[in-house]
Protein backbone atom coordinates (compact mmCIF):
# COMPACT_ATOMS: atom_id res chain seq x y z
CA UNK A 1 0.00 0.00 0.00
CA UNK A 2 1.49 3.67 -0.99
CA UNK A 3 0.56 5.90 2.10
CA UNK A 4 2.06 9.25 1.52
CA UNK A 5 2.88 11.72 4.30
CA UNK A 6 3.59 15.51 3.37
CA UNK A 7 5.35 17.65 5.56
CA UNK A 8 5.85 21.56 4.97
CA UNK A 9 6.78 24.30 6.59
CA UNK A 10 9.32 27.20 6.93
CA UNK A 11 12.96 26.75 7.82
CA UNK A 12 13.77 25.01 11.66
CA UNK A 13 9.89 24.69 12.63
CA UNK A 14 10.61 20.80 13.54
CA UNK A 15 9.69 19.04 10.09
CA UNK A 16 13.02 16.93 10.00
CA UNK A 17 11.69 15.67 13.79
CA UNK A 18 8.43 15.08 13.59
CA UNK A 19 8.98 13.48 9.82
CA UNK A 20 11.65 10.97 11.07
CA UNK A 21 9.31 10.22 14.04
CA UNK A 22 6.34 9.36 12.19
CA UNK A 23 8.55 7.37 9.56
CA UNK A 24 9.60 5.18 12.80
CA UNK A 25 5.71 5.08 13.98
CA UNK A 26 4.28 3.90 11.29
CA UNK A 27 7.17 2.00 9.76
CA UNK A 28 7.27 4.89 6.59
CA UNK A 29 10.37 5.63 4.66
CA UNK A 30 11.57 9.20 5.02
CA UNK A 31 12.64 11.99 2.48
CA UNK A 32 14.07 15.07 3.48
CA UNK A 33 13.60 16.94 0.49
CA UNK A 34 15.57 19.81 1.51
CA UNK A 35 19.00 18.14 1.13
CA UNK A 36 18.25 17.94 -2.41
CA UNK A 37 18.00 21.76 -2.84
CA UNK A 38 21.73 21.92 -0.69
CA UNK A 39 22.95 19.59 -2.35
CA UNK A 40 22.28 21.34 -5.70
CA UNK A 41 23.76 24.87 -4.03
CA UNK A 42 27.11 22.69 -2.30
CA UNK A 43 27.98 21.66 -6.01
CA UNK A 44 28.14 24.70 -7.18
CA UNK A 45 28.74 25.35 -11.13
CA UNK A 46 25.46 25.51 -13.29
CA UNK A 47 22.54 24.79 -10.86
CA UNK A 48 19.96 23.44 -13.62
CA UNK A 49 23.22 21.20 -14.51
CA UNK A 50 23.71 19.79 -10.70
CA UNK A 51 20.49 19.01 -10.11
CA UNK A 52 20.16 17.31 -13.71
CA UNK A 53 23.17 15.14 -12.25
CA UNK A 54 22.68 14.72 -8.67
CA UNK A 55 23.96 11.39 -7.40
CA UNK A 56 23.66 9.71 -4.19
CA UNK A 57 26.99 11.05 -3.51
CA UNK A 58 25.85 14.37 -3.31
CA UNK A 59 23.76 14.22 -0.81
CA UNK A 60 26.19 12.04 1.59
CA UNK A 61 28.14 15.60 1.80
CA UNK A 62 29.14 16.70 5.45
CA UNK A 63 29.05 20.03 4.91
CA UNK A 64 24.74 19.98 4.20
CA UNK A 65 23.41 21.70 7.08
CA UNK A 66 25.92 24.19 7.07
CA UNK A 67 24.44 28.22 7.19
CA UNK A 68 25.95 28.74 3.86
CA UNK A 69 24.53 25.69 2.45
CA UNK A 70 21.15 26.95 3.39
CA UNK A 71 21.60 30.19 1.86
CA UNK A 72 22.78 28.82 -1.20
CA UNK A 73 19.86 25.93 -1.01
CA UNK A 74 17.31 29.15 -1.14
CA UNK A 75 18.94 30.37 -3.92
CA UNK A 76 18.71 27.72 -6.26
CA UNK A 77 15.22 26.90 -5.20
CA UNK A 78 13.94 29.83 -7.07
CA UNK A 79 14.73 28.21 -10.10
CA UNK A 80 12.05 26.35 -11.94
CA UNK A 81 14.03 23.81 -14.21
CA UNK A 82 15.80 22.91 -10.51
CA UNK A 83 12.70 22.11 -9.10
CA UNK A 84 11.87 20.42 -12.28
CA UNK A 85 14.87 18.26 -12.65
CA UNK A 86 14.23 17.07 -8.70
CA UNK A 87 10.32 16.20 -9.31
CA UNK A 88 10.75 12.65 -10.77
CA UNK A 89 12.61 11.51 -8.07
CA UNK A 90 10.50 13.04 -5.16
CA UNK A 91 7.35 12.35 -6.98
CA UNK A 92 8.92 8.08 -7.20
CA UNK A 93 10.21 8.24 -3.48
CA UNK A 94 6.64 9.10 -2.38
CA UNK A 95 4.69 6.89 -4.18
CA UNK A 96 7.11 3.24 -2.77
CA UNK A 97 5.30 0.47 -1.49
CA UNK A 98 4.47 0.84 1.88
CA UNK A 99 4.44 4.93 2.02
CA UNK A 100 6.87 7.22 2.79
CA UNK A 101 6.74 10.88 4.74
CA UNK A 102 8.51 13.93 2.79
CA UNK A 103 9.33 17.30 4.54
CA UNK A 104 9.99 20.38 2.37
CA UNK A 105 8.37 23.38 1.27
CA UNK A 106 6.10 22.48 -1.40
CA UNK A 107 5.55 18.53 -1.00
CA UNK A 108 1.86 19.22 -0.19
CA UNK A 109 1.18 22.21 -2.71
CA UNK A 110 3.34 20.50 -5.58
CA UNK A 111 4.81 17.65 -5.18
CA UNK A 112 2.37 15.19 -3.39
CA UNK A 113 -1.42 17.57 -3.94
CA UNK A 114 -3.31 13.97 -3.22
CA UNK A 115 -1.48 13.04 -0.19
CA UNK A 116 -3.99 11.90 2.08
CA UNK A 117 -1.78 13.69 5.03
CA UNK A 118 -0.66 16.92 4.88
CA UNK A 119 1.22 18.82 7.60
CA UNK A 120 2.37 22.38 7.85
CA UNK A 121 4.87 22.45 10.66
CA UNK A 122 5.50 26.37 11.25
CA UNK A 123 6.58 28.50 14.67
CA UNK A 124 7.75 31.68 15.43
CA UNK A 125 10.86 33.41 13.48
CA UNK A 126 12.29 33.73 16.97
CA UNK A 127 11.91 30.60 18.50
CA UNK A 128 12.86 28.55 15.00
CA UNK A 129 16.13 30.58 14.98
CA UNK A 130 16.65 29.61 18.77
CA UNK A 131 16.24 25.98 17.59
CA UNK A 132 18.57 26.06 14.84
CA UNK A 133 21.35 28.71 16.80
CA UNK A 134 21.59 25.30 19.34
CA UNK A 135 21.80 23.38 16.41
CA UNK A 136 24.75 25.51 14.26
CA UNK A 137 26.24 28.13 16.96
CA UNK A 138 27.60 30.86 16.02
CA UNK A 139 25.77 34.42 16.29
CA UNK A 140 21.89 33.93 17.50
CA UNK A 141 21.15 37.61 15.23
CA UNK A 142 22.76 36.19 12.12
CA UNK A 143 20.65 33.29 12.60
CA UNK A 144 17.31 34.91 13.24
CA UNK A 145 19.10 36.95 10.10
CA UNK A 146 19.19 34.19 7.66
CA UNK A 147 16.03 31.65 8.66
CA UNK A 148 13.70 35.21 7.95
CA UNK A 149 15.67 36.25 4.79
CA UNK A 150 15.34 32.39 3.86
CA UNK A 151 11.59 32.79 4.41
CA UNK A 152 11.20 35.52 2.93
CA UNK A 153 12.49 33.47 -0.58
CA UNK A 154 11.12 30.53 0.14
CA UNK A 155 7.39 32.71 0.50
CA UNK A 156 7.84 35.41 -2.31
CA UNK A 157 9.11 32.83 -5.34
CA UNK A 158 6.93 32.58 -8.45
CA UNK A 159 7.78 28.79 -8.48
CA UNK A 160 6.37 26.29 -5.44
CA UNK A 161 6.06 29.12 -2.93
CA UNK A 162 5.83 27.91 1.19
CA UNK A 163 2.57 28.07 1.65
CA UNK A 164 0.15 25.92 3.66
CA UNK A 165 -2.01 23.24 1.07
CA UNK A 166 -5.67 24.51 1.46
CA UNK A 167 -6.22 21.03 3.23
CA UNK A 168 -3.00 21.15 5.39
CA UNK A 169 -3.60 20.69 9.31
CA UNK A 170 -1.25 23.07 10.88
CA UNK A 171 0.48 22.62 13.78
CA UNK A 172 2.43 25.18 15.33
CA UNK A 173 5.31 24.38 17.86
CA UNK A 174 6.19 27.70 19.00
CA UNK A 175 5.14 26.88 22.44
CA UNK A 176 5.26 22.79 22.07
CA UNK A 177 8.36 20.70 23.25
CA UNK A 178 9.20 18.15 20.65
CA UNK A 179 7.87 15.04 22.21
CA UNK A 180 4.32 17.30 22.48
CA UNK A 181 5.40 18.35 18.52
CA UNK A 182 5.63 14.51 17.91
CA UNK A 183 2.48 13.51 19.98
CA UNK A 184 0.42 16.35 17.92
CA UNK A 185 1.35 15.24 14.63
CA UNK A 186 0.87 11.19 15.44
CA UNK A 187 -2.73 11.77 16.83
CA UNK A 188 -3.04 13.94 13.69
CA UNK A 189 -2.06 10.98 11.15
CA UNK A 190 -4.17 8.67 13.30
CA UNK A 191 -7.30 10.47 13.13
CA UNK A 192 -6.84 10.89 8.99
CA UNK A 193 -6.54 7.23 9.08
CA UNK A 194 -9.20 6.31 11.11
CA UNK A 195 -11.52 8.23 8.30
O1 LIG B 1 16.05 22.51 7.64
P1 LIG B 1 15.63 23.81 7.04
O2 LIG B 1 14.16 24.01 7.14
O3 LIG B 1 16.44 24.97 7.53
O4 LIG B 1 15.99 23.77 5.51
P2 LIG B 1 15.72 22.64 4.42
O5 LIG B 1 14.37 22.04 4.63
O6 LIG B 1 16.88 21.73 4.35
O7 LIG B 1 15.65 23.51 3.06
C1 LIG B 1 16.71 24.33 2.62
C2 LIG B 1 16.16 25.24 1.52
O8 LIG B 1 15.81 24.42 0.38
C3 LIG B 1 14.89 26.01 1.87
O9 LIG B 1 15.14 27.27 2.45
C4 LIG B 1 14.18 26.11 0.53
O10 LIG B 1 14.57 27.26 -0.18
C5 LIG B 1 14.64 24.90 -0.25
N1 LIG B 1 13.61 23.85 -0.35
C6 LIG B 1 12.62 23.99 -1.29
O11 LIG B 1 12.55 24.99 -1.99
N2 LIG B 1 11.69 23.00 -1.46
C7 LIG B 1 11.71 21.91 -0.70
N3 LIG B 1 10.80 20.95 -0.91
C8 LIG B 1 12.70 21.76 0.30
C9 LIG B 1 13.64 22.77 0.46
Amino acid sequence: MTFTVAVDGPAAAGKGTISRALAAQFGLAHLDTGLLYRAVGAKGGDPIVAARTLTTEDLQRDDLRSMAASEAASKVAVIPEVRAALLDFQRAFAAREGGAVLDGRDIGTVICPDAPVKLFITASPEVRAHRRWLEVGGNEAEVLADVIARDERDRNRADAPLKPAADAVIIDTSALDTEAAIARAIATVNAIRAT
